[in-house]
């Protein structure tokens, strides 16, 4: 193997344009560009993402190999995420991803973007900051996915709960959306919680086997109490943010942490950890913390910049696959699902 390991990860699964390169493990740059252009549609507008990456890509991995001071000669690999993703989207990565280490002549690595999240956890940045040991039990949390995975090592994975619906990032940003915040309202709802009482407004908690969760149940209660309020009062959401965010938002971690105690109880893997864009939600992070000092389990959550959508995340995955000799042909391509 060459030493160091050098690798490009792009990312571009949904609506950020995200390139990094990583010098063994290390990050030596992380480049996002979010798309403002989906704030007034009140959600991602595929056709608009697709262009939009296809804007960015060039001037974000420049960035990303300049701030790291490494030319494109001096990567040991080419990583990008293959899917899951929107398809136009994935398609600008993959196919700038595949032209890139053809024209290199560098090995090309296909990512998954749901195992990168996972991954993350081992991304280093010079911060003293302990990695997970395996096994252990994942709670992934984003726009499109809430998933339970046993991680048994960084490339055998086995998903063991999901949502039977929405996502939980998706429970936030439609609730968001019934009270007129813009998109994403996952971090808006986040921030009106703060002076909020969670216990306001009851929702319903679903009752769902094994560690699979639900929250399509969550969305109507809440539709139909801002509805209600509505008609009584106009300026009912106005006077009420705080509590109806914060209500929705204890509702969604408590269906999560409800998943995450029984896996780990079950499992008997007193260590857990949590990704994706909805674990920068501060009050499920504490929770999920406050969990693991009741349980004595272990718990790691990755610092802000590797939550939500990232390059770095993508060149981790990418180093491991890489080092297990797991590079992708010249012509691979995208997966949606
Ligand atoms: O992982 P991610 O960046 O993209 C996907 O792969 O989906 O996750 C984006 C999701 C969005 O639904 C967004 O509203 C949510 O993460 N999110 C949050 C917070 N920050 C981002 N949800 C709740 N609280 C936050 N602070
Ligand atoms: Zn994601």
């Amino acid at each position: 193997m060459p030493s160091p390991v050098i690798v490009l990860g792009i990312e571009s699964s949904c609506d950020e344009t995200a390139a990094s390169v990583l010098v063994d493990g290390v990050v030596r740059s992380n480049v996002v560009a979010s798309q403002d252009v989906h704030r007034q549609w009140g959600g991602v507008v595929p056709e608009l993402a697709s262009r939009a990456h296809q804007e960015h890509i060039v001037p974000v991995v420049d960035q990303a190999l300049n701030e790291a001071g490494v030319a494109g000669k001096d990567l040991s690999a080419v990583a990008f995420t293959q899917g899951p993703g929107l398809i136009g989207a994935l398609l600008v990565g993959t196919c700038f991803a595949r032209s890139y280490a053809q024209a290199l002549g560098k090995p090309l690595v296909a990512v998954d973007h749901m195992q990168a999240h996972v991954l993350a956890h081992f991304i280093q940045d010079g911060e003293d900051r302990a990695v997970p040991t395996f096994p252990f039990i994942n709670l992934t949390v984003s726009g499109g996915h809430s998933l339970i995975v046993l991680v048994r090592s960084p490339l055998d994975m086995e998903v063991i709960g999901t949502t039977l619906d929405d996502a939980a990032g998706e429970a936030f940003d439609k609730g968001a959306k019934v009270l007129g915040l813009p998109y994403p309202g996952g971090p808006l709802i986040d921030l009106h919680s703060r002076t909020g009482d969670p216990r306001t407004y009851k929702l319903p908690s679903p009752n769902i086997e094994g560690f699979n969760m639900s929250f399509s149940g969550v969305k109507t209660a809440f539709n139909n109490i801002v509805r209600r309020g509505l008609l009584q009062d106009p300026d009912f959401v106005v006077q009420e943010l705080p509590h109806l965010c914060a209500s929705l938002q204890q509702c969604i971690i408590d269906i999560l942490l409800r998943k995450v105690h029984k896996a780990g109880r079950t499992l008997g893997i007193p260590r857990i950890t949590m990704s994706g864009g909805v674990s920068a939600n501060a009050a499920l992070r504490d929770q999920l913390k406050q969990l693991g000092e009741r349980e004595g389990w272990q718990v790691w959550i990755p610092p802000f910049a590797y939550c939500t959508d990232n390059g770095a995340m993508i060149a981790m995955a990418g180093h491991f696959q890489f080092l297990a000799g797991r590079t992708a042909p010249l012509d691979v391509v995208p997966h949606a699902r």
